[in-house]
């Protein structure tokens, strides 16, 4: 049998090929190549499937993050709350307007923002409180927004990860006052070239990050503030609203492969993600922890099972943010997960022979 792969985006291009063939045929038809109404009809069922108002699509995740900042106005010495295991695209929203990012550990069992550390960081200068819903799961946003309804904060959710999860029922994206979205490929909603997304109930929010990802434009050649170009291409966009029909479908896939892992993976050495009642996880990633993760990412591979980390490197100790002055030691159980943190293979298309041949490998550890 060929090696487990760790991702394979390939099979799911070959599941929608026609479909996306004949989308594709349809924007070059018109050459609405930048924006555009294929761009428009995505926004819109987009901002229905995630239960908002309203989805500014933009040209990827971290440009998304970085708008929300704009349409927030946070600016040089504000602080922003974020925790500090999360992908670096979430710092660098903050860091993008000269603003400081202000860390919190995560808990030590769902990896999630740990909510009883937040309120601690509060200051005068804090501007906005950022849960990333990691791996796919819902951090504790109903706490996350008690902090900030408290101290007048708003709280953006970092949903890059997480596209269709809920929380008690609710979608993520229509949580918090404005949700951050990444369509790259890998995601559980990923387009075919890079994409991002902002979804809000806030017509003022919503109104500004339209406004400036085109240039501050509304009028050609007519400039009402600092713009950005991080519009989305018309083939992005088309590619994302056929994908959209399928994501349903593609997340209870991913749900049945954590399941399996979950109960069929017995080896004690294994530590899985703690899964609160709360968050119906998307499982964008499938990720364990070990004691001896070298040992056991070469057992995989010499076993034919890739894997991956996400992320190796806790970022406040990411040499970009070393101006911070943070050491090691100061968010332990960000530091324990960057250490010992093993993705294991999952995709919707991840075959069940291979989803066996994997529990078994695991277990064999
Ligand atoms: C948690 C998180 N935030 C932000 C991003 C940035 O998205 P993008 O890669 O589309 O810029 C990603 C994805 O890479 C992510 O995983």
């Amino acid at each position: 049998m060929e090696p487990v792969p760790f991702m394979n985006l390939s099979r799911q291009y070959e599941s929608i090929k026609e479909e996306v063939k004949s989308a594709m045929d349809d924007v070059m038809k018109i050459t609405a190549f930048s924006g555009g109404p294929f761009v428009q009809k995505f926004e819109e069922s987009f901002a229905e499937w995630c239960d908002t108002k309203y989805a500014s699509a933009v040209s990827n995740g971290t440009e998304a993050l970085h708008m929300a900042m704009v349409a927030m106005d946070i600016k040089e010495g504000d602080e922003v709350i974020l925790p500090a295991n999360t992908f670096i695209a979430t710092v660098w929203g903050p860091m993008y307007m000269k603003a400081t990012p202000v860390f919190v550990d995560c808990d030590p069992d769902t990896w999630e923002i740990d909510v009883t550390k937040v309120e601690a960081k509060i200051t005068s200068k804090t501007k906005a409180i950022i849960g990333v819903h990691l791996y796919g799961q819902i951090c504790d946003m109903d706490a996350l927004i008690a902090i900030g309804e408290k101290h007048g904060i708003p709280v953006l959710e970092d949903s890059a990860q997480a596209h269709g999860a809920t929380y008690k029922g609710r979608k993520a994206g229509s949580l918090g006052d404005m949700a951050c979205f990444s369509f790259y490929p890998g995601k559980n909603l990923g387009t075919f070239g890079e994409g991002g997304g902002v979804t809000t109930n806030n017509k003022t929010y919503y109104d500004r990050i339209q406004l400036v990802k085109n240039h501050a434009s509304e009028e050609k050649y007519f400039h009402q503030e600092l713009g950005f170009n991080c519009r989305m291409g018309g083939l992005e966009g088309a590619v994302l609203s056929i994908k959209l029909k399928h994501i349903d479908k593609w997340n209870n896939r991913r749900r049945d492969i954590a399941k399996a892992y979950q109960t069929q993976v017995t080896n004690d050495k294994v530590k899985m993600q703690a899964q609160p009642e709360y968050s119906n996880s998307v499982y964008h990633l499938f990720v364990v922890t070990v004691d001896d993760r070298a040992h056991f990412m070469n057992y995989l591979k010499e076993n034919g099972v890739f894997s991956g980390m996400h992320y190796p490197i806790s970022c406040h100790l990411q040499k970009a943010c070393a101006y911070l002055g943070h050491k090691e030691g100061d968010f332990p159980n960000a530091e324990y997960l960057a250490a010992h943190c093993v993705s294991l293979p999952m995709f919707p298309e991840l075959r069940d022979d291979e989803l066996a041949k994997t529990i078994k490998v695991i277990n064999a550890y």
